[in-house]
């Protein structure tokens, strides 16, 4: 499945695309080679085949990219741009990204694996929500006026009141498995406050990132207000994190890189918010009917091949139920066609890399030598393409690695439990609190378990909903801080509080 091949599947603008020579970083408006020569390979995840080359960043285009950032923050026009203005460049930029959903929908595909129509459908569209949402937010940054009385000094009168300020150049640090969405989680809100910012995409999937770039120079915003820089984490990610010219640094990721990124930027006292991984419970009742539980579950955990931070990857069910709905998701796992993502009868395609789809691999493996059963799946599919079986293990307990450890693969684990007490304990018997979803139409039941779970975000009778207007984020190793809603520009803005003697 080379370029000549797919010609049919795809739009002029993504062969155009894919047709070019190495692409470069964007850095200061212009778009420029990696001060070492250096590129990475972008690999087709359903082949294994390279389909582009990109610019490699290492610290000397890190140091340009946040110079030219921090210039565009401190001096530039953006700094003095009106609210309006920004409103109006990102209204521009969302309509262009609306405009060529489709290319992006299909270059995500080839670079992720995952399903074209899905990525129109969920993250192109949810980007172009974002860049909306968050646009509507620039003209209504609001701080507040006090009456204050002083006691060491009662005769004297004060205007106080409180200024947001943006907090400056920021750095986005994303992953693979939502490439295009994940970057405008962070730089939508980040240009909204006035921020400027340095992106970098994950190493497996930087194209989109790109292609996003050439629309916002399109769109009119000046140079050095939003930089991207590809490279992998050693090479890019932590000369960025740890550089004294960021003031905010937000992260998508494991935890463990997670950790790393916040004793890095605690070093500058660099603002950071971080969105890590999950094990997210997902609960069902034994009210509910177990056909539509079992639907929900497997979306649950099969959604992007379960590379999602949220993916419900446990199942608790009641236990008369318990074999019922786990023989249903076994069903709907055995009839999902493995595919590339450009095909449209396929219901799952591979996993981002050859290592993601080893650690998954290895996972399934650890689970059955401590004594899981495979309901259905067990390994690698096919030997071309980087394709995993959706799984299912049973004879499960919590003291498993597959029940504790994120996997980030299409493995579901299945426990059976007995009142709302042992499942409401079970579910919270994790480091992470991401996610949660309760399957249930008992209001009373619903609601006594929603505020004993730990997690971020819990979701009743549905999976992995999410919404612009809606906070994000983790509880306990999950993370620290909100992506989306209007708590997350909390985190892109500063206050100033203002006393003025009068
Ligand atoms: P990762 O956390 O290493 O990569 C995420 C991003 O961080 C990439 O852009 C990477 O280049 C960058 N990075 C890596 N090391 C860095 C460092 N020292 N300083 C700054 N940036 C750095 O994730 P990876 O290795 O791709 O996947 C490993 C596991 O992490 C997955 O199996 C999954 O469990 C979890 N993960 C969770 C995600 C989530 O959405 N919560 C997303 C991706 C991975
Ligand atoms: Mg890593």
């Amino acid at each position: 499945m080379n370029i000549s091949d797919i010609k049919h599947l795809i739009t002029d603008r993504t062969a155009k695309f894919l047709a070019r020579g190495t692409h470069p970083l964007l850095i200061d408006g212009q778009w420029v080679q990696a001060e070492s020569g250096q590129t990475i390979d972008v690999i087709n995840p359903a082949n294994e085949e390279v389909i582009a080359k990109v610019a490699s960043a290492g610290k000397a285009d890190v140091d340009k990219a946040v110079a030219a950032a921090r210039r565009a923050f401190d001096q530039g026009p953006w700094s003095k741009m009106r609210g309006a203005e920004r409103e109006r460049l990102l209204m521009k930029l969302a309509d262009l990204l609306e405009a060529n959903a489709q290319s992006f929908a299909e270059v995500e595909s080839l670079d992720n694996g995952k399903s074209a129509g899905m990525a129109q459908a969920v993250d192109v569209a949810v980007a172009v929500d974002t860049i909306r949402y968050m646009a509507g937010w620039a003209t209504k940054i609001e701080g507040a006026t006090s009456d204050i009385s002083v006691p060491f000094a009662p005769q004297a009168e004060f205007v106080t009141f409180t200024r947001r300020e943006a907090v400056g150049v920021v750095a986005a640090v994303v992953p693979w498995n939502f490439p295009l969405l994940l970057a405008v989680w962070k730089l939508a809100p980040a240009l909204a406050t006035g921020c400027t910012v340095v992106l970098k995409p994950a190493e497996q999937t930087p194209l989109t990132a790109i292609m996003l770039g050439e629309l916002i120079a399109e769109a009119g915003f000046p140079p050095g207000v939003v930089n991207i820089i590809v490279g992998d984490g050693p090479s890019a990610g932590a000369p960025l994190v740890s550089h004294p010219g960021v003031d905010k640094v937000s992260f998508t990721g494991s935890t463990e890189v997670g950790k790393l990124i916040g004793k890095a930027a605690v070093e500058n006292m660099t603002r950071f918010t971080l969105e890590l991984g999950g094990k997210s419970p997902v609960i069902v009742l034994d009210d509910c009917d177990p056909a539509t539980a079992a639907a929900g579950a497997a979306q649950a955990i099969f959604f992007n091949h379960g590379q999602v931070c949220c993916a419900g990857s446990r199942l608790y069910v009641q236990k008369k139920m318990f074999d019922r709905v786990v023989a249903d998701v076994a069903d709907i796992a055995k009839s999902m066609a493995l595919g590339h993502g450009l095909d449209p009868a396929s219901r799952m395609g591979p996993l981002v890399s050859r290592e993601q789809m080893d650690r998954v691999c290895n996972y399934i493996n650890i689970g059955m030598s401590q004594g899981a059963n495979v309901v259905t799946g067990g390994g690698r599919a096919g030997e071309k393409g980087y394709y995993v079986q959706p799984t299912i293990l049973t004879n499960v307990n919590a003291d498993m690695r597959v029940v504790q450890e994120e996997i980030f693969g299409p493995v579901l684990t299945a426990m059976p439990y007995d009142d709302i007490e042992e499942v409401a304990a079970l579910a919270n018997n994790t480091h992470f609190g991401l996610g949660a979803s309760i399957w249930s139409n008992n209001l009373s039941k619903v609601h006594r378990l929603i505020p004993k779970i730990k997690a971020g975000t819990v979701w009743v009778n549905c999976h992995s909903m999410l919404n612009p207007a809606m906070p994000f984020g983790g509880y306990k190793q999950s993370g620290i801080g909100r992506d989306l809603g209007k708590a997350s520009l909390d985190s892109y803005l500063e206050t100033k509080s203002v006393y003025i003697a009068v």
